[in-house]
């Protein structure tokens, strides 16, 4: 890698914004396994929303002179990959994202260090839950695919898990609460995927303001289902939101060489020049897709997987 650079970003995507070249060996990486976040100063943003900013973009791409580019993140940011690539970019994808929702990789790298800290508050919740003879509800991210919930409402034991992938029904949730009263159980801990919705469609939102790529501000299914199980129930209800404790900190084993793998494959792509592609982990080899919209496309919970959680609900 001798005498290679990478561009730092600031804002977003080449910097058109504002960018910085930091010169890379193999120190630029050194020490970095157990951090989160990036080194570099990406973050999320759409350079289509605006044609002037698509343009900065590609002005930046050439004027540094650019041999390639490894995009890594999620729908958003590999969505903008694809698009870039129509315009003559050469771009390797690396698919990292806490949500795991992405079509054509069985894991996304930040998804098993979000579901570890989901559910050591899940664990920390139940002590609450049962000293109080509480319901505890526990809102996770995810934004419109029941992962995180659903890895992290089976390995905390959770009660109830709710993702967007079914409808919430609160009648049922009412039922299996009782039914574990019935059973001398008198507390229950709820998950709950900030995407999930109620059996109207009504889907719960920080803030209707959508993002450069469209999305709403998920959040605060919790507190609304928690009121509604209160008044069911009787139960003292109490809320926790997990936010973006689920995106920081030390990632664990399993993604630090989930991520080391993938990074090893998308310089070995790029090095021979094998662009428009992006690294997949499928059952456990590192395999090689194409960069595409069916890369992009969601992923969402299977119900055959959701039915295992299920089997545990009550
Ligand atoms: O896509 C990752 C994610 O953490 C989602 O789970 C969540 O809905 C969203 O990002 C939060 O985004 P922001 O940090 O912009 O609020």
């Amino acid at each position: 890698m001798d005498g290679c650079e990478v561009v730092g970003i600031k804002n977003g995507w080449l910097g058109f914004i504002e960018r910085q070249t930091i010169p890379l060996d193999l120190r630029s990486v050194s020490g970095i396994l157990p951090r989160g976040g990036t080194i570099l100063g990406t973050s999320r943003t759409n350079p289509y929303k605006n044609p002037e900013d698509l343009k900065k973009l590609l002005a930046a791409h050439q004027a540094l002179g650019l041999e390639a580019l490894i995009a890594v993140g999620g729908e958003d940011t590999l969505g903008v990959a694809v698009k870039l690539i129509k315009e003559g970019l050469k771009i390797v994808g690396v698919p990292k994202t806490i949500d795991n929702d992405l079509s054509n990789t069985d894991y996304t790298f930040g998804f098993d260090t979000a579901v570890n800290i989901a559910m050591e508050a899940i664990d920390r919740i139940h002590t609450t839950a049962e000293s109080h003879h509480r319901i505890m509800v526990v809102e996770v991210m995810g934004r419109h695919a029941g992962w995180i919930a659903t890895c992290a409402g089976i390995a905390g034991g959770a009660d109830v898990i709710l993702i967007p992938e079914e409808p919430i029904d609160i009648e049922q949730v009412s039922a299996v609460i009782k039914k574990r009263t019935a059973r001398g159980k008198d507390f229950s801990i709820i998950v709950v995927a900030e995407g999930a919705q109620f059996k109207d469609g009504t889907m719960v939102a920080k803030e209707e303001k959508k993002d450069a790529f469209g999305h709403v501000r998920l959040g605060g299914i919790g507190q609304v289902l928690g009121n509604l199980i209160e008044e069911r129930t009787g139960f003292e209800t109490r809320v926790t939101v997990l936010g973006h404790i689920q995106r920081g900190g030390s990632p664990t084993a399993f993604d630090r060489v989930l991520g080391t793998r993938f990074g090893v494959k998308a310089a070995e792509l790029a090095i021979k020049g094998e662009f428009g592609k992006m690294v997949s982990l499928q059952g456990n080899r590192i395999v090689v897709v194409p960069l595409d919209e069916k890369a992009v496309t969601m992923k969402t919970v299977d119900p055959e997987f959701y039915g295992i959680a299920k089997l545990f609900f009550g």
